[in-house]
């Protein structure tokens, strides 16, 4: 599995939080994960069946402007992973929602414990139970399992998962967000009306995209395009 060491629990809190005192290079995953965290704070539930895993990556040049991109990279890998098990629908909500239709198939969280280490934690719905997860996440929830028959090994999918994130890095590493900017592109696939809430008020208008450091970008009504800068979007919601 490329160059990552790979430690596994059978029940764990949060493999971010595990993640934490791991080096760089390593993969923290659990078969049930009791404490799972999502962005904004919210619970992330990790029953037995899904994909919940954390890798650490290092970050050699901490005065680099550019490591709060990392979740859009980890979005595309997790992209290039399910269209690699011929999952061909599966799309990004800006800035790292996994979703197939309107449903979610993953989310990530991306944390930085050190100036040095990037902990990305991937959570996928595989073979667990999405149907008990009804009414309690914002979103309904889809797995790999309700989508391909038979339903791949979670060890198969994390296998391509750590080679996807390690091939993405490493050229965002070396080009930044233009070196992925394309592919992004293609994995936002329906540009939909949204809605970003920011504390300063909500903005409505067809999404276009990111601009060059992965704000989003929106259409508004009198053809104007405005971006938003990422950190001061609490969420991005699609107008169905
Ligand atoms: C989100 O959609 O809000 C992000 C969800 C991220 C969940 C994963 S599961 C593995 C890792 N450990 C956590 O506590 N969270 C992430």
């Amino acid at each position: 599995m490329g160059n990552w060491t790979v430690h596994e629990w059978p029940e764990a809190s949060s493999t971010n939080d595990l993640a934490r005192s791991l080096t760089p290079w390593s993969i923290a995953r659990c078969d049930v994960q009791t404490s799972g965290r999502g962005r904004f704070n919210r619970p992330w539930i990790g029953a037995k069946g899904g994909l919940w895993v954390s890798f650490t990556v290092p970050l050699h040049d901490p005065g680099r402007t550019d490591w709060g991109q990392l979740p859009l990279l980890a979005g595309l890998a997790l992209i290039d992973c399910l269209r690699s098990f011929n999952i061909q629908n599966a799309r990004l909500r800006w800035p790292n929602d996994v979703l197939v239709g309107n449903s979610k198939l993953a989310g990530i969280l991306v944390e930085r414990p050190s100036k040095d280490m990037a902990i990305i934690g991937i959570g996928v719905n595989i073979a667990n139970d999405v149907d008990a997860l009804y009414g309690i996440t914002k979103d309904p929830a889809i797995s790999i399992g309700k989508l391909l028959s038979p339903c791949p090994d979670i060890s198969d999918i994390l296998k391509v998962l750590s080679q996807k994130i390690e091939s993405r890095f490493l050229s965002f590493t070396q080009g930044g967000l233009a070196a992925i900017s394309e592919d992004l592109k293609q994995a936002w696939m329906i540009y939909k009306e949204v809605t970003i809430q920011t504390d300063a008020g909500d903005m409505t208008g067809v999404f276009c995209g990111i601009d060059p450091s992965g704000n989003p970008a929106i259409k508004e009504k009198n053809g104007k395009i405005t971006t938003i800068s990422g950190h001061l979007i609490n969420r991005l919601i699609e107008n169905h």
